[in-house]
C-alpha cells in the first residue's frame, strides 16, 4: 500500500499542500524549505498510531500545537492532515484518513481534535465529532487511531501508519552507540540500535540480507568481501568484513573501522530489505562518492520494486537527480514564499515538463530553481 495523495494545511512552514505521491518521491528544495517538515507530517501520523503513542504525546514531543501550526497562518486555524491510501499509484484510493487539530480555548489549552474522518472505498466509516464526543469533549483529546477499541474498522490504516520507518543514518552513532545515551527511545532514525537490530534478526534472514547487501555493495566497494555479523566477548553485536587490498591474511575489519560511506550504505540497504512499509529517508547521498550517489535511484528502485513499498526521500544532490529514469511526477519541488512553502510536482510546471520531455534530467531541468536568489551574497560574508 502507498500514500497516493496528501493534503496539509497549516503544518509547520506549509500553509497549504495538495499533491499526488508515487511509489518513489524525491523532495527537492533549498535549505529550510521544509523537506524534513514534510517527512515529519508522516512521522506524526505514525506517532499517533504506534503503540504507546497518541495525539497528546505526538504533539508534546514536538513542543505543542504552537510549534506545529504554521507561523504565517492568520489567527488560530486548525492544523490539518489528510492522506489517501492506494494499492499502488495506478489505482483508486482504498482508504482516506483526515484529521484536524486545534487547541482548547480555555483551561489547559490541551490539543484537541476538531475532526477525525475515515473513508473506505468512498464510504465514511468514521465521522467525528460524533454524538458521544459532543457529550464528553475529553474524548476529543484522543484519536481513534490510537485506540484499539475504536479502530477495528480501519486497522489496516493503523498497521500501515505505525510501521512507517524514518531513517537519517549517522555513522558515528552506528559505531559508538554507547557514547550517545538515551536508550529506550521508541524511534531510532540515526542508527544507534542498528547493530542490535541486525543481531536480533533470525539467522537465515540475517545471512541472506547480508549476502544481498554485499552483492549490492560490490559495484561501490569492490574490495569489501565476506560481510558477516558477529559478537564480541561481551556479547555486543558487530559487523565484520575483509578488505582485500590489505595484506593477504590481514584480519577482518569491524564496523568501527568501516568508512562513513560504507556504514551508511549498509544501513540504507538493510532498511530497504527490512520491511515493506513506507520508508522516509533523509539525504541518502551524505558521505557518498558522486558515482555511487548517481546509482542510488536505480538501486533503490530495484530493491523497492520487489517489495512494492513506497520511499519518500529528501535530497540536495544533483548526482542523485541526474538519473534520467526519474520522472517529473516523482519530484516534489519546495519553493519558500512569504506565505509559506509551496509544493509542486516538477511535472506540473510547464517549463520543466518541456525540458524533461526534451531529454534533460531533473538535475538539469529543475535544480537551478532551488538555489536561493540571494546566494551570491554569501561571497560577501567576511
Ligand atoms: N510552525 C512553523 N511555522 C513556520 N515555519 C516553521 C514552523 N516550524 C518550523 N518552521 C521552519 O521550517 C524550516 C525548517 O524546515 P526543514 O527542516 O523541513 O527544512 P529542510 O528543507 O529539511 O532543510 P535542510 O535541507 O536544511 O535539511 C525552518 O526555517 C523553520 O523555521
Ligand atoms: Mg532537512
Amino acid at each position: 500500500m502507498i500514500i497516493s495523495h496528501i493534503v496539509l494545511k497549516n503544518w509547520r512552514n506549509f500553509r497549504s499542500v495538495d499533491v499526488d505521491l508515487r511509489e518513489r518521491i524525491f523532495l527537492v528544495g533549498p535549505n529550510a524549505s521544509g523537506k524534513s517538515n514534510f517527512l515529519d507530517s508522516l512521522r506524526f501520523l505514525r506517532d499517533l498510531a504506534k503503540p504507546g503513542g497518541g495525539l497528546q504525546k505526538a504533539i508534546t514531543d514536538r513542543g505543542g500545537v504552537s510549534k506545529i501550526r504554521c507561523l504565517s497562518a492568520r489567527r488560530d486555524p486548525k492544523v490539518e492532515i489528510s492522506i489517501s491510501l492506494s494499492e499502488d499509484s495506478t489505482r483508486e484510493p482504498t482508504w482516506k484518513y483526515e484529521i484536524g487539530i486545534t487547541q482548547q480555548t480555555r483551561g489547559y489549552r490541551q490539543p484537541v481534535l476538531s475532526y477525525e474522518r475515515v473513508w473506505k472505498d468512498n464510504r465514511k466509516v468514521v465521522d467525528r465529532p460524533n454524538n458521544d464526543d459532543k457529550k464528553d469533549e475529553l474524548r476529543l483529546t484522543q484519536t481513534f487511531l490510537e485506540q484499539v477499541n475504536a479502530n477495528a474498522d480501519f486497522r489496516e490504516i493503523v498497521k500501515f501508519l505505525e510501521s512507517i520507518l524514518y531513517l537519517h543514518l549517522i555513522p558515528q552513532l552506528v559505531r559508538h552507540p554507547e557514547a550517545f545515551g538515551t536508550p529506550g527511545l521508541s524511534e531510532d532514525p540515526f542508527g544507534r540500535t542498528f547493530l542490535e537490530r541486525v543481531a536480533k534478526t533470525p539467522e537465515r534472514t540475517r545471512k541472506s540480507r547480508l549476502t544481498k547487501i554485499e552483492d549490492a555493495l560490490r559495484s561501490a566497494l569492490p574490495q569489501l568481501k565476506n560481510l558477516t555479523d558477529t559478537k564480541d566477548e561481551m556479547g555486543v553485536p558487530h559487523l565484520e568484513a575483509v578488505y582485500e587490498h590489505w595484506r593477504p591474511g590481514a584480519g577482518k575489519q569491524r564496523e568501527d573501522q568501516f568508512s562513513d560511506g560504507t556504514l551508511r550504505l549498509i544501513g540504507l540497504f538493510w532498511s530497504l530489505l527490512e520491511t515493506d512499509s513506507l520508508l522516509l529517508l533523509e539525504e541518502p547521498e551524505l558521505s557518498l562518492n558522486s558515482g555511487i550517489v548517481s546509482k542510488l535511484p536505480s538501486l533503490i528502485y530495484r530493491l523497492q520494486r520487489s517489495k512494492k513499498r513506497q520511499i519518500i526521500l529528501s535530497t540536495h544532490s544533483a548526482d542523485l537527480l541526474s538519473d534520467k529514469g526519474i520522472g517529473g511526477e516523482e519530484v516534489l519541488l519546495m519553493t519558500p514564499t512569504s506565505e509559506g512553502t509551496q509544493v509542486e510536482a516538477a511535472s506540473s510546471i510547464q517549463d520543466i515538463k518541456l525540458l524533461l520531455e526534451g531529454g534533460l534530467s531533473i538535475a538539469d531541468a529543475a535544480l537551478s530553481r532551488t538555489v536561493p536568489a540571494t546566494v551570491d551574497q554569501l561571497a560577501l560574508f567576511k
